[in-house]
């Protein structure tokens, strides 16, 4: 199928293309972040930072705020329940000069909810009008959110949308799924749809992603302007270039393994740099056929060279 190159703004940002690697905590890091933006992916969102960690140890969340000047436009995402400290944070992480903040309004995990941040603004909508408010006020960039359906029958996915929309938001990614449902339940694009309708800001459609032709279903079942893609991407970043894991030949899987190891090395220190690689090196290996103990051998090798060399022999044998 015909790729069309698609485009939208966020403010006054030109976005130019339409595939969005989503914010993923503990994977969105620089190394995943910068690889997925030179294979397509049109914006870079951070992983989520917590509003008191901005104000109060900036030094522990440091590593989740670099970025460089190629991988424009940055979004860094923030999250927090307290309005004045969201605002607060937000200045903060304006002086580092990213393009946007987007506050995350989608988290479900418990200890985040329980405090009324991530989802838990999704259910208090005054609330969420006020930060809107304050932050547009008092940010120079643009405001983006990423929201969820709602909480669990409770679609009120619109009510918050139009919230933000007029309280001076520029963009919506809509995960096309409730709090409830997490991150496993079956998307409902028919609500992202109407949503894109409600709304004149661009739209991002999310959730359930896993190949090119759904990147295609979404656009179309949504009329979003752009897709946001989140697991799949971890073994298969090519998507960004609009390309299936299948259509990957082995040596380009271990050449891009290669340059992502030496991203994580070089960002991280051989020792943390490799262990945070595995989860990526178990994502690009899922789908070869490896002998169980090579496969374990590698995933638990603490010496980046003979990770290297290992990786190369096993290369050698899925080519031949
Ligand atoms: C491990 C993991 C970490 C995530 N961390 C974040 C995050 O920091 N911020 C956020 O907005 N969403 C986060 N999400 C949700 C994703 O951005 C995305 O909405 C979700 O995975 C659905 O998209 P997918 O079906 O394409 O994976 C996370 C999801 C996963 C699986």
């Amino acid at each position: 199928m015909a790729v069309l190159k698609q485009g939208f703004q966020v403010g006054d940002i030109t976005i130019e293309g339409d595939l969005i690697l989503a914010p993923m905590d503990g994977y969105s890091s620089w190394p995943f972040r910068s690889l997925c933006r030179d294979l397509g992916s049109v914006i870079s969102y951070t992983e989520f930072v917590k509003a008191e960690d901005v104000l109060d140890r900036p030094d522990y969340i440091e590593d989740k705020l670099y970025f460089t000047e190629k991988e424009r436009p940055v979004f860094y995402q923030l999250y927090g329940h307290d309005s004045e400290m969201l605002v607060n944070a937000a200045l903060r992480l304006q002086e580092r000069g990213p393009d946007a903040i987007d506050i995350n309004l989608g988290c479900p995990n418990r200890s985040i909810v329980s405090r009324g941040a991530g989802a838990g603004l999704m259910l208090t909508p005054v609330k969420t009008a006020r930060i809107f408010k304050l932050l547009s006020r008092e940010l120079k960039i643009p405001i983006t959110a990423k929201i969820r359906l709602g909480w669990r029958d409770c679609q009120n996915q619109i009510l918050i949308a139009t919230i933000i929309e007029g309280y001076g938001g520029s963009l919506l990614a809509v995960h096309a799924r409730t709090k409830e449902q997490g991150h496993r339940g079956e998307p409902n694009l028919k609500a992202v749809a109407e949503t894109k309708t409600r709304v004149d800001i661009p739209v991002i459609g999310n959730g359930g992603v896993s190949c090119v032709e759904d990147i295609h279903t979404m656009r179309e079942l949504t009329g979003c302007d752009g897709v946001m893609i989140g697991r799949a991407a971890i073994r298969n970043p090519w998507i960004f270039s609009h390309l299936n894991r299948e259509e990957i030949p082995p040596d380009q899987v271990h050449e891009l393994m290669l340059d992502h190891l030496e991203r994580s090395l070089s960002f991280y220190g051989k020792t943390k740099g490799l262990i945070l690689f595995r989860k990526f090196a178990a994502g690009y290996l899922a789908p070869y056929e490896l002998v169980p103990e090579k496969r374990k051998r590698l995933l638990t090798e603490t010496d980046p060279g003979k990770f290297t060399q290992q990786l190369g022999e096993i290369f050698t044998r899925i080519i031949n």
